[in-house]
């Protein structure tokens, strides 16, 4: 397990999530917010399970996340649909996770949440675009778990902003509100409080449609391609906001770009994230430069935590950004063993590419 980066709050590790949950003590995470590699049909570049061995993969985190819970934390897991294979029918995979979850390990499933994103472009292609038979899958199941009956959890943190039609029945309730007898016998008079905002639906509405972040506008900027399968920011945000306080611990264990890390560090929260690909580790490091950073010093970072150092983003920002050991030789032995490798993939030419505007930055 390599640390890639630390931050004020947080630290960035590279390595498997599963080593690193068995090394936690047990009883000390407030919450993990993650979302795994999908069971999909067709392999993301980012790495599937296939989908009958999902379940059983999955289930080997879930053992250990609820052996380092603290009682009072929860487990908030982000999981999107699938079809099967051939045939416009669904996975059930989505729905066997909760059960297994519950049946299996003993979590609770505190509620269902469901992420509906309307920026989702349609898929799959055959049944949605081409014969026309299956609508859009623009909605993520988004489970949370807990260890006990009564997790952390405070509403109030997260209310959402009042419609306009109860703005005007705060201000004015006699004007705008006749109580009359309901047909459910639940009936409601007209002594309306102002709680600040109103209590949020589990449908959470978040289009994934980051343009201008500081991730985005760092990876542009040197050329690399960032994480394909990106939490938006508000998401982890509510859950963080929802189900911790500040300095309790949040821990991303298959992070990518480390949405929830960055999050995690505005609010205030300690936060420790993991991801087995070191590019993603790296990259993601972007999140905690700003964008007025030069190419060369993003190359430096990037590179660097490629090879093997790690990354104290507060000393390297207020310390003239001296990167420990640079690695010129790192990135001429990376040139070299793909050039060896003769015929490339469209992903090494771009690794190639990226790898050749460092020799130049650096020379
Ligand atoms: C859906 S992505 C997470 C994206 C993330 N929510 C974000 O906002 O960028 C899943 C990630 O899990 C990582 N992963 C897969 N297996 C892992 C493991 N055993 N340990 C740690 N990370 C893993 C993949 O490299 C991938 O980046």
């Amino acid at each position: 397990m390599k640390k890639s980066y630390t931050t004020r709050y947080g630290t960035q590790y590279n390595g498997n999530s599963l080593d690193f949950l068995a090394s936690l003590d047990d009883d000390s995470i407030d919450l993990v917010m993650t979302s795994p590699p999908f069971a999909l049909l067709r392999k993301k570049e980012y790495g599937n399970e296939d989908q009958p061995e999902y379940i059983e993969w999955l289930t080997q985190f879930a053992k250990l996340v609820y052996a380092k819970l603290k009682p009072t934390g929860s487990f908030v897991l982000d999981l999107g649909g699938a079809y099967k294979k051939g045939l416009p029918v669904r996975s059930l995979y989505n729905f066997r996770v909760p059960i297994a979850f519950c049946d299996e390990i003993g979590f609770h499933l505190a509620e269902d949440f469901y992420w509906f994103n309307p920026s989702k472009l349609p898929s799959p292609i055959e049944w949605v675009n081409k014969r026309k038979i299956r609508v859009k899958d623009a909605v993520n199941n988004i489970w949370w778990f807990s260890k006990t009956p009564f997790p952390k959890a405070d509403v109030t943190k997260v209310l959402a902003p009042y419609s306009g039609r109860m703005k005007k029945l705060l201000e004015n309730p006699e004007k705008y509100y006749k109580p009359t007898e309901r047909p459910s016998g639940h009936n409601i008079g007209s002594n309306f409080k102002d709680n600040g905002g109103a209590i949020p639906p589990n449908l959470l509405q978040i289009p994934n449609s980051e343009s201008n972040s500081v991730y985005l506008a760092n990876c542009k900027k040197v050329g690399l391609k960032s994480h394909p399968a990106r939490f938006p920011p508000k998401l982890p945000e509510f859950f963080i906001k929802y189900l911790t306080d500040e300095n309790d611990l949040v821990i991303d264990i298959f992070s990518g770009s480390n949405t929830t890390g960055l999050v995690a560090e505005q609010l205030k929260r300690n936060w420790i994230s993991i991801d087995l690909d070191n590019s993603y580790t790296a990259m993601s490091s972007f999140r905690f430069l700003p964008k007025s950073l030069s190419q060369k010093d993003l190359l430096n970072v990037y590179y660097s935590i490629l090879a093997g150092n790690e990354i104290k983003i507060l000393d390297f920002l207020s310390n003239g950004r001296e990167v420990p050991n640079l690695t010129k030789e790192f990135v001429f032995s990376q040139k070299n063993s793909l050039e060896q490798l003769g015929k490339l993939k469209k992903s090494d030419l771009k690794k190639l590419q990226v790898l050749e505007t460092a020799i130049s930055v650096f020379s």
